[in-house]
């Protein structure tokens, strides 16, 4: 039985499916204090710089305030996006403009096992602490990804007898969520658990993924190891399930069993994380209507948007499987009425995610175009996904969710 990557999440998508996203519940998000309790530092100036956006240092727009985007939201959620570790050196364009307009940080992949133990008996903090201890610095909360994703587990951890392996698992989560314990006390524990079987088009076989993981340890036990060993190793982290595609019908209704399953057999879970991999296509309704229906059926459990962008490629599912049919690069310079589009989805989504209580943390994945995963993913091309260009530059959609009296043109 195939394992599905997380980059074939976007097969579903094509042709336009469902939103990609998950939500917490929780009061307004006002900036996170540091690590050691003090103001956060005031943000560097934003500096001007390269067109080629991929380095450099280009400035954010004059038109736009220091902290636009996180006091918009001040009353409702917390703004936070995803950094990788290369992006935090001094006068990074990409980390300027995160300490400048967010305050909540995921770090991309530094938090990940094959990161913090790549081989078995060994935990490197090094790279991991660096990102967190530079976002808390900078006055930013920081969210832990992931504990457990079949993506990003060395071999290692699926070696051995189910016995053997829940070990190492309690082992690892435990080591790690204790070694940030007071700095990081969100923790995606479970990524992408849910069963993908729904894109070979059959009635799949669901509820639970078929991952490495599953197939090691037999059964999905694995997952209520993880959120144990969590919950044991901070009684104050809030621990969530995250997964992409939660708009799906099908996956909504098997996460809603999962999730469902494990409450009831009192495993500790705090919150839902949607994804929200968004095509320019999605239906609004579809993503704000997978929150809503987790809120419905456990109202208890807070809800965290955690890796918000907006795809403008509509790939055929061969594109994602065989990087056959994918549609033609549009290059560097997104079109105005793209633009456009992408302006009308986010704010159509960030409208309705304010009007529901119960998310407390939007996250998006990626400061600039330039960052994103999507330039390389289903095949190397210029996306646009984010709320800032290659430039530095805000987009249409920053402005659209910051400023009423923005008019979005095109
Ligand atoms: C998944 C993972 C993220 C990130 C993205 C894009 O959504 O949860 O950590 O890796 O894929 O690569």
């Amino acid at each position: 039985m195939a394992e599905f990557s997380a980059r074939d999440r976007l097969r579903l998508l094509a042709g336009g499916g469902a939103c990609l996203l998950a939500a917490c519940g929780g009061g307004g998000a006002s900036p996170a204090p540091t690590a050691t309790g003090t103001t956060a530092p005031a943000p560097p100036p934003t500096t001007s710089g390269s067109t080629d956006g991929n380095s450099g240092t280009g400035g954010t727009s004059s038109e736009m305030a220091t902290g636009q985007l996180r006091d918009a939201f001040a009353s409702n959620f917390s703004v936070g996006t995803a950094v990788g570790v290369s992006r935090i050196n001094p006068n990074d364009q990409s980390a300027d403009i995160a300490i400048d307009q967010f305050n909540s940080i995921t770090p991309e992949w530094s938090l990940k096992a094959n990161n913090i133990a790549p081989r078995e008996g060994e935990f490197n903090f090094t790279e991991a602490d660096r990102i967190v201890n530079w976002a808390l610095d900078n006055g930013m909360r920081v969210r832990g990804h992931a504990l457990l994703w079949h993506e990003s587990t060395p071999d290692y951890f699926l070696q051995g007898t189910p016995t053997q392996i829940r070990a190492r698992l309690e082992n690892y989560v435990s080591t790690v969520v204790d070694h940030f314990r007071g700095r990081v006390d969100d923790w995606d524990v479970a990524n992408e658990v849910v069963s993908r079987d729904i894109y070979r088009g059959s009635d799949g076989i669901g509820p639970d993924r078929r991952s490495g993981w599953f197939n090691a340890v037999g059964n999905a036990d694995y997952i209520d190891w993880a959120f144990q060993a969590a919950r044991e190793a901070n009684q104050n982290a809030r621990l969530f399930i995250n997964e992409d595609n939660t708009g799906d019908p099908m996956i909504q209704g098997w996460m809603i069993e999962i999730v469902r399953r494990l409450l009831d057999r009192g495993v500790p879970i705090d919150g839902i994380g949607h994804q929200c991999h968004l095509p320019l296509t999605a239906d609004v309704n579809s993503v704000l209507g997978a929150v809503d229906a987790f809120n419905r059926e456990f109202p208890n459990l807070v809800t965290h948007i955690t890796e918000m962008d907006i795809n403008c490629y509509n790939d055929p599912g061969s594109c994602w499987e065989s990087n056959t049919g994918c549609q033609a690069d549009i290059g560097a310079e997104a079109p105005a009425s793209l633009l456009a589009d992408h302006a009308r989805l986010v704010k159509s989504v960030m409208d309705g995610l304010i009007a529901r209580p119960n998310v407390e943390s939007v996250t998006f994945w990626g400061v600039r175009d330039s960052d994103s995963w999507l330039n390389s993913s289903p095949v190397s091309r210029s996306n646009h996904p984010l709320l800032f260009d290659r430039n530095g530059e805000a987009k249409p959609a920053f402005f659209a969710i910051t400023d009423p009296d923005y008019v979005i043109e095109g």
